[in-house]
């Protein structure tokens, strides 16, 4: 059942205290990436809410969500487009700038990454203040394009940063913790 494969993929998230900064628990997926079972199975839990949609890309948010957004985007016959950090992105591109529980504070896209009335999914592994994911939808939109869903596999919950995303966009979290 979906409830016990949620629980398998639970059993493979590490919590590492004080990284990369005291008072953050890491959630690490290293673990459920190792297991070939939790590999494929993660893959099929994030198609699921989405296998009937119409995409036309997957936005996948560097760097732990580049590795399941490029097999989303194929499970759905999709395109990929990298959301990056600064000065990474070698063509025309836009940037946005945002806040964060650590880390880096600014997104970019290439300008021709989405086509005007594209229809795109946001992934990211983990939605922690929701600030990248709010970045990256701002991104979409000023390209033109349609933001119609989030994938997750972790939430944090507690962080609530489902607040900071519209509330029309379907939120799509395998796990909330
Ligand atoms: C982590 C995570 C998300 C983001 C979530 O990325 O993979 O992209 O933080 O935080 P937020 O919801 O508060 O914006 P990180 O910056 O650690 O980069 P990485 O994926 O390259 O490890
Ligand atoms: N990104 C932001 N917060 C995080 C956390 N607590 N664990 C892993 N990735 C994160």
């Amino acid at each position: 059942s979906r409830s016990k494969d949620i629980e398998v993929l639970r059993g493979h998230i590490r919590d590492i205290p004080d990284f990369p900064q005291k008072g953050i628990v890491f959630k690490d997926i290293t673990p459920l990436l190792k297991d070939p079972e939790t590999l494929i199975l993660t893959s099929r839990l994030l198609l699921d809410p989405f296998k009937d949609e119409k995409v036309d890309l997957v936005a996948g948010i560097e760097s732990r969500g580049f590795i399941f957004g490029t097999r989303l985007a194929t499970d759905l016959n999709a395109g990929f487009v990298p959301v990056r950090k600064p000065n990474k992105l070698p063509a025309q591109k836009i940037s946005v700038e945002y806040d964060l529980e650590y880390g880096t504070d600014q997104l970019e896209m290439h300008r021709d990454a989405i086509s005007e009335g594209d229809r795109v999914i946001i992934h990211d592994d983990l939605m922690a203040t929701g600030g990248s994911a709010k970045a990256a939808a701002e991104l979409i939109k000023e390209l033109g394009g349609v933001v119609i869903g989030y994938s997750f596999i972790l939430e944090l919950g507690f962080l609530n940063g489902r607040a900071k995303l519209e509330r029309e966009i379907p939120v799509h979290s395998l796990i909330e913790i």
